[in-house]
Formats: structure tokens, sequence, C-alpha cells
């Protein structure tokens, strides 16, 4: 069953002359089958320069809106249209707007789990893996309002040693994780390291091993001479360790952080959207032309 589902879908994305982008949580099947999976900056940076006439967009909306941000000229698709993403809906463009008028100098960097309608009102964009080194390229002396995870932007203040207006939002799937679930690996396996997303709590991140994006988490894995390690992000990511490094040993910390929402896509449903494109993700021009810019500055910087 499951291959006929795969040959179809093969033959179908050369019919369609279609790319297969995947984030590092989807299900396992469904990265086996992708062009490229990654984070959020590699999968933004794939779209940028692809040059198939269909992305099929498998993650969440707010990823799917930037593909069609940075590649205005291609139909991204996302095979469930109801992925959306609890953070991204923790702030609205007329929120922003009227924090703004609070802070009226202060530079508004954006993490790009957000809504091209909020995109379209901030300066620049980051994502975990480049958060640090956009804050970074702001001049010491202005003001910063970092939206919309106050997990993130705390984890960055701390790197830098900079202050931050934090907006109030996080990620509920990163927020199960306690730092008791931690200490308990760290008593049990003091042979094991602990690696954690940003999007972590702080107490959490704090006592970690290592910290970083879903491919910065690959990427220490991989590079690790440890063989064991517990992993404090979305279950998905614990698929991609296991088959990169055969020889390792990876533990999810947490049943509960799953995002029910990265599950929504599933074999089927590329499938239907490769023969239906009917799920595609569009923004109106208007606020296209405002949020690529904050999208623009933030891939200038990487
Ligand atoms: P990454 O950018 O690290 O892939 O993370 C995206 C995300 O949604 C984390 O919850
Ligand atoms: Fe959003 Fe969290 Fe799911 Fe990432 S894991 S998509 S931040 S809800």
């Amino acid at each position: 069953m499951t291959n006929s589902i795969v040959n179809k879908i093969m033959e179908l994305k050369k019919e369609r002359n279609a790319i297969i982008l995947s984030h590092n949580y989807q299900r396992g099947e469904v990265q086996d089958i992708a062009d490229f999976v990654g984070d959020s900056l590699g999968l933004s940076q794939t779209a940028a320069k692809t040059d198939a006439d269909v992305i099929i967009f498998c993650g969440v909306h707010f990823m799917a809106e930037t593909a069609a941000l940075v590649c205005p000229d291609k139909k991204v698709v996302i095979p469930d249209p109801h992925a959306g993403c609890p953070m991204a809906a923790m702030v609205t463009a007329r929120e922003l707007r009227e924090k703004k008028k609070q802070h009226p100098n202060a530079v508004v960097v954006c993490y790009v789990n957000s809504t091209a309608d909020v995109k379209a009102e901030v300066d620049i964009c980051c994502t975990s893996a480049n958060a640090v080194k956009v804050v970074d390229s702001i001049p010491k002396d202005k003001e910063i309002l970092f939206v919309p995870d106050k997990s993130l932007g705390d984890w960055v203040a701390k790197q830098l040693g900079r202050e931050m207006i934090l907006w109030e939002g996080f990620c509920p799937t990163h927020h199960r994780i306690s730092a008791e679930h931690i200490q308990k690996f760290k008593v049990e396996h003091p042979d094991a390291k602990v690696v954690v997303h940003p999007e972590c709590l702080s107490e959490v991140v704090d006592i970690a091993d290592h910290v970083a994006s879903t491919t910065g988490i690959l990427n220490y894995a991989r590079e690790s001479k440890d063989k064991k390690f517990f992993i404090g992000t979305e279950s998905g990511i614990i698929h991609r360790l296991q088959k990169e490094n055969p020889d390792k040993e990876f533990h999810h910390v947490l049943q509960l952080a799953d995002c029910p929402n990265m599950k929504l896509n599933s074999l089927e449903k590329v499938q239907w959207a490769l023969e239906d494109l009917e799920t595609e993700v569009t923004v109106k021009p208007e606020i296209a032309e405002k949020a690529r810019l904050s999208i623009d500055k933030m891939l200038a910087i990487v």
C-alpha cells in the first residue's frame, strides 16, 4: 500500500515539475519521500532557489507562507491546510501595531513562526538557527522588540548579554518539557548528552548540554563523539537522527512533546495535494510585498 502511494507520488511529482520539502518534525514516511528535509531556515533557502513549478510544503502553514513569499512565481501547496502553529496565532498584526506605538523607536525582530500579516509589520525576521546573528546585526544602541516567542527571545538575549522587549508567545509543545524531566535523565544517564531547542522553557535551556535549531541538533549529534542523546524538541526529529546515526542512541525526553499540527500531513495527503493542487497557500500582494522585505533582510544576513 505505502509503496504504491510512494510510486504514485513520484510519478505526479515528475508530471507537475514539483519539489517536496519537509520539516524535520514531519512524520518519518513523509520525510522519506521529500527532496529536502530541514529546519525553517533551510526550507526557506531551498524554496528561494528551486526551479520547480510547484512546491509541496510538508510543514505548518507559516512555513508554506514563507515559501510563497520568497518565490511568488511558484505554486506552494500544503498537504493539510489545517496545519497551523499555535505560537504564530499568539500575535496578530493589530496587536503588534498597538505594541509598536508604545515603543516607536524599537527595531522589531520577528521569529518566522508568525503570519505574513505580522511579518508585514516588522523590520527583520529570524529563525531559531540565525536569531543570535540577526539580533547581533542590530546596532547596540537600538531598542529591540522580539516577537512572538518569549523563550527564543530570552535565550538570544542571554547569548548576547542584551536586553530585549519580549512578546508573551510560546510553543505549547516545547513548554511541556520541564526541568524535572531533564534532571531525571541527567541523573539516570550521566553518559548521555541532553540537547534541546531554544523554544523550551529557560530553566530547561539553562541545564541542557547543547541548545540549537532542529538542523543544529542534527549537526551536533552527527559531529559528537558521544553515543547517547536525550532530545528535547518535537518527536519527529528522532526519525532523522536515528536514520543518519545508526550507531548512536536517541531518546525523546517526553512523549507528550509532539506537535499535532506537524503530524497532520500524511503520504495520502501529499498524493492528493499533487493531484488537485487545491490547497495552495497564497498571500495578498499588498501584504506579501512588505512581508517579503523582512524575510529577504534575514536571508541576506545568513
Ligand atoms: P526550526 O526552525 O528549528 O526547524 O524550528 C521550527 C519550529 O517550529 C520549532 O518548533
Ligand atoms: Fe508551532 Fe511549536 Fe508546532 Fe513548532 S512545534 S509548529 S512552534 S506549535
